[in-house]
């Protein structure tokens, strides 16, 4: 099981995107909180935390876009850069505005003004961010590295992003200042632990698949836009979604070899580069799964999977239920550190209050690979198979 990605050609895996569609409820709900941020003269803090490949950072950079289009001044920063004056400082400088030449952004967005002006000396984190001049949104992607461990390094730098997030969350600024923070799925736990609780956070995104049009529209321009497919390219791209559910780093895993099949034959569609297509797109998406579960036990692994194996498809799991399991093979702390990997791995997704694999595919995946109760399933899917023929 290999973890290297293969075809991946001019079509890349991680990031923004050349060819942006969907996530208009996300794009909305940033589009009020710039909004009504200028309007109140507050700051926000604004959580997107979604499974690895969900697309997280892809909508950051189009949120991006949008506040620069506003007006906004728009800087990236790390995790240290919420304790770290220095980091904080360096971030904001003039020459790290970003730009965002290659977003296309539909409807109308209006500006605020022209030139940017950041103004500082000495002063400390949260002085910066009362005394800014500008409406200013800041873009923490990989959010989760804030809980991990020394991120903060001592409890005095703890205090300081809690302070740091509650001023941005609850005082009356100068200027609005958006923090926009991007992560796995336990982001909105680690923010709770600085004082930000779910029901007090501005907002928080929960990143899911994209809808069928944006993810047929996503292929489509990769194909035709990009690679010049000529011919009837509809049968490769319904291949595509049925296979990939929504999910945009699957989306990019068929897409790739797709681009380089067609670009080898200067656009043409052929049944070999469809062929070789769809062999590498379910290669490249193994390796996606294989990713996912980087620092997972396989001990781990296989009680989750014997659990899905015994539960319905339809069917979500508890979460007594997931520790009951890994009790199995853990002590109660460990089974509840490696429960919260899970989730944050993406291998389970919340809904309600109760958990299952995001994607179907994924199931069946770790079923396959890691599932001792596999081969039962297999023997009474064959003999069910072998009544049924039987009876007809
Ligand atoms: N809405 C979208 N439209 C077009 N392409 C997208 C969209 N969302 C994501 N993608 C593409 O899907 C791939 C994965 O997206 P991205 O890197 O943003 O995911 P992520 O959630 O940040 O992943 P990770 O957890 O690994 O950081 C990238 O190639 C990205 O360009
Ligand atoms: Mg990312």
């Amino acid at each position: 099981m290999g973890q290297e990605r293969t075809e991946l050609t001019d079509v890349s895996d991680r990031g923004s995107s050349p060819y942006f569609h969907g996530r208009e409820n996300e794009l909305n709900i940033f589009n009020t909180i710039l909004n009504a941020s200028i309007e109140e003269k507050k700051g926000t803090n604004l959580i997107i935390q979604g499974s690895p490949g969900s697309g997280k950072t892809a909508l950051i950079h189009q949120c991006g876009g949008i506040a620069s289009q506003k007006g906004w001044d728009v800087f990236k920063i790390k995790a240290d850069a919420l304790w770290d004056m220095k980091e904080f400082r360096e971030s904001l400088k003039k020459e790290n505005l970003l730009q965002f030449k290659d977003v296309t952004l539909k409807g109308e967005f209006k500006g605020i003004g022209a030139s940017t002006t950041v103004y500082w000396r000495k002063k400390s984190i949260l002085k910066i961010i009362t005394s800014l001049k500008r409406p200013t949104l800041l873009m923490l992607d990989e959010a989760q590295h804030l809980g991990h461990q020394l991120a903060p390094p001592t409890k005095e730098a703890e205090r300081v992003v809690t302070k740091v997030l509650d001023t941005i969350q609850n005082t009356s600024l100068k200027s609005p200042v958006v923090l926009l923070s991007a992560g796995l799925g336990t982001t909105m736990d680690i923010f709770q632990r600085f004082g930000i609780s779910r029901t007090r956070v501005n907002a928080l995104i929960e990143l899911g698949p994209l809808d069928h049009p944006s993810e047929r529209n996503i292929i489509s321009d990769w194909l035709i836009k990009h690679a010049k497919a000529k011919g009837p390219i509809n049968p490769w791209i319904d291949a595509i979604t049925k296979e990939t559910y929504g999910w945009a780093q699957h989306i990019i895993s068929y897409v790739s070899p797709a681009v380089t099949q067609l670009q080898k034959h200067n656009g043409k569609v052929t049944d070999d580069g469809f062929k070789n297509m769809l062999h590498q797109g379910r290669k490249n998406k193994d390796n996606d799964y294989e990713r996912r579960i980087i620092g997972l036990f396989s001990k781990e692994l296989t009680l989750l999977s014997d659990l899905l194996c015994n539960t319905l498809e339809s069917k979500s799991i508890s979460y007594e239920d997931i520790i009951k399991t890994l009790e199995k093979g853990f002590d109660q702390e460990k089974s509840k550190e490696l429960f919260q990997l899970i989730l944050e791995r993406g291998v389970l997704n919340e809904k309600r209050g109760y958990f299952n694999t995001p994607i179907p595919s994924m199931r069946k995946w770790l079923i396959s690979h890691f599932s001792t109760k596999k081969n039962e399933i297999i023997e009474s899917l064959y003999h069910g198979y072998n009544k049924t023929t039987e009876k007809n």
